[in-house]
C-alpha cells in the first residue's frame, strides 16, 4: 500500500523507551513517545510485524482520526469523515467501545452509540445498503476522548499482546508477559546471557528471557484479528511470519535456571517452556529460597510474592531479608527485582543501584536494579 498508516501501541507505564527502542528496530518511522504508549508509521508490512514481534506492546491500533468535540454533532461529523470502508467490509462487524476522561462528552454509553451512528452512516452510503449483518471479521473501534480531544482508533491484533499462547492461566499472581519482557530488557538479558529466577511461579521471565536471548518472535504462535481482514492480503502476513522465523538465532547461548517452592509451579513452568519451544534452554527445580545461590555471571530476575493481607505482607518483608542474605548483587551476578514494597530495600539490606517506577497494572512498584 502507498499511504502510510499510523499506530498507536499502549504499554505498561514505564516501559515506553524499551518498547520505543523495539519499534525503531521493526522499522517505525516519525516514533513518537507518550504516557503509557509510542506512535509509529508504516504499511501493512510493519502492522503484521508489530504483531508478531513487539514484546512490550500491549496491543497494536491504527491512529484514525484526532479531533476536538464537545458537542455530539461534533463527534459524529468528526467519525462520519474517516475512510472506514478502506478496512470495513459490507459485512464486517464493527463494535465500538472507549473511554471519556475530563471532557464535555462524559457519557461512555452516549458516546458509543454516536460513534457506531456515525460509522453506519458512512458505510451506508459508501456499500448503498441499509443494514449491515456484521457476521463477518471484527474491526474493533476503540476511542479515547480526553480533555475534548477524541482520538478514533481501529485494534488489529484482538485478544492482548500479552497473550503469547504459551501459558496456562492457572497459576496465582503470574506476572504479564509484556512487563516481563520489558524488564528483563532493562536487565540487559541477551543472547549469551544466564537467567536465573528464585521465584518462577510459571516461568515467564525465563521464557521470555529465552526467547529474547534467541530472537524468536514472542506472538509467532498466534493469530491477530487483522488476520482476517480482507483488506490485508494474506501474501503480507506469511513474508512477515517467515522473516520473523528466518531471524530467529537457535544457536545462541543461553540457558536459565528457574526455582520455586512450590511443587507445582514447577511443572508449571516446566510445561509452559515446552509449550513455548525453550524447554531445552530452561532449568527448573523446587527449592526454598533459602538454598538459592546463583549461577556464577547469572543475571537473577523475579517478583517475589507480596501480599495483600498484613499477615501475608509480613511474611513477604521476611523472605526479601532472607533474599538479601543469599542473592549479595554484584557487577558479576546483577539482581532485578520488582516488588511494590515501598521499603523492599530496607528489608532486603542493601540500596539499589537504580530504581525504576514501573506499574503492574495499576499497582505502583519498583524495579530495583543492583548491578554493582
Ligand atoms: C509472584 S509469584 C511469581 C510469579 C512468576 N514471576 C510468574 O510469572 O508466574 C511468587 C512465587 O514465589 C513462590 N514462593 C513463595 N515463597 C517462596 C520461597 N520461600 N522460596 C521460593 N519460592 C517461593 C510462590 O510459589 C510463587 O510461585
Amino acid at each position: 500500500m502507498d499511504n502510510k498508516l499510523k499506530f498507536a501501541c499502549p504499554c505498561h507505564f514505564g516501559l515506553e523507551s524499551v518498547l520505543k527502542f523495539e519499534v525503531s528496530k521493526i522499522g517505525g518511522e516519525n516514533i513518537i513517545v507518550k504516557d503509557g504508549r509510542v506512535s509509529f508509521e508504516g504499511g501493512y508490512d510493519l502492522l503484521a510485524r508489530a504483531n508478531i514481534c513487539l514484546s512490550t506492546a500491549e496491543r497494536v491500533l491504527i491512529e484514525l482520526a484526532e479531533f476536538h468535540a464537545v458537542t455530539f454533532e461534533e463527534l459524529f461529523q468528526g467519525v462520519k469523515k474517516i475512510p472506514l470502508e478502506n478496512f470495513i467490509g459490507m459485512k464486517d462487524a464493527f463494535p465500538v467501545k472507549g473511554h471519556s476522561l475530563n471532557s464535555a462528552l462524559h457519557s461512555v454509553p452516549d458516546c458509543q452509540s454516536i460513534i457506531k451512528k456515525a460509522a453506519v452512516e458512512r458505510l451506508k452510503a459508501k456499500y448503498h445498503t441499509g443494514w449491515f449483518e456484521e457476521t463477518g471479521a471484527v474491526h474493533q473501534l476503540q476511542f479515547s476522548i480526553l480533555k475534548d480531544n477524541v482520538t478514533i482508533y481501529l485494534d488489529t491484533s484482538g485478544a492482548g499482546l500479552h497473550k503469547r499462547g504459551y501459558r496456562r492461566n492457572a497459576n496465582a499472581a503470574p506476572i504479564k508477559e509484556t512487563l516481563a519482557a520489558g524488564i528483563i530488557d532493562l536487565a540487559r538479558v541477551r543472547s549469551g546471557s544466564t537467567v536465573c529466577d528464585p521465584f518462577c511461579g510459571s516461568g515467564t521471565f525465563l521464557i521470555e528471557s529465552a526467547l529474547k536471548a534467541l530472537n524468536i518472535p514472542p506472538c509467532i504462535n498466534r493469530r491477530f484479528a487483522a488476520e482476517k481482514w480482507d483488506c490485508i492480503p494474506q501474501k503480507v502476513w506469511q513474508e512477515e511470519r517467515q522473516r520473523a522465523i528466518s531471524l530467529v538465532n537457535k544457536e545462541a547461548e543461553f540457558e536459565a535456571f528457574g526455582f520455586d517452592i512450590d511443587e507445582e509451579a514447577v511443572a508449571l513452568s516446566t510445561d509452559n517452556a515446552k509449550k513455548a519451544g525453550v524447554k531445552s534452554r530452561i532449568r527448573i527445580k523446587q527449592a526454598d529460597i533459602s538454598d538459592f545461590k546463583p549461577v556464577p555471571g547469572s543475571i537473577t530476575v523475579c517478583n517475589p510474592p507480596y501480599g495483600e493481607r498484613m499477615l501475608e505482607i509480613r511474611e513477604a518483608e521476611q523472605l526479601y531479608t532472607e533474599m538479601g542474605k543469599v542473592m549479595n548483587p554484584s557487577a558479576e551476578n546483577p539482581c532485578y527485582i520488582i516488588s511494590p514494597h515501598e521499603e523492599f530495600e530496607q528489608f532486603f539490606g542493601k540500596k539499589a543501584d537504580k530504581k525504576r517506577k514501573l506499574y503492574n497494572g495499576m499497582i505502583k512498584c519498583n524495579l530495583y536494579m543492583y548491578f554493582r
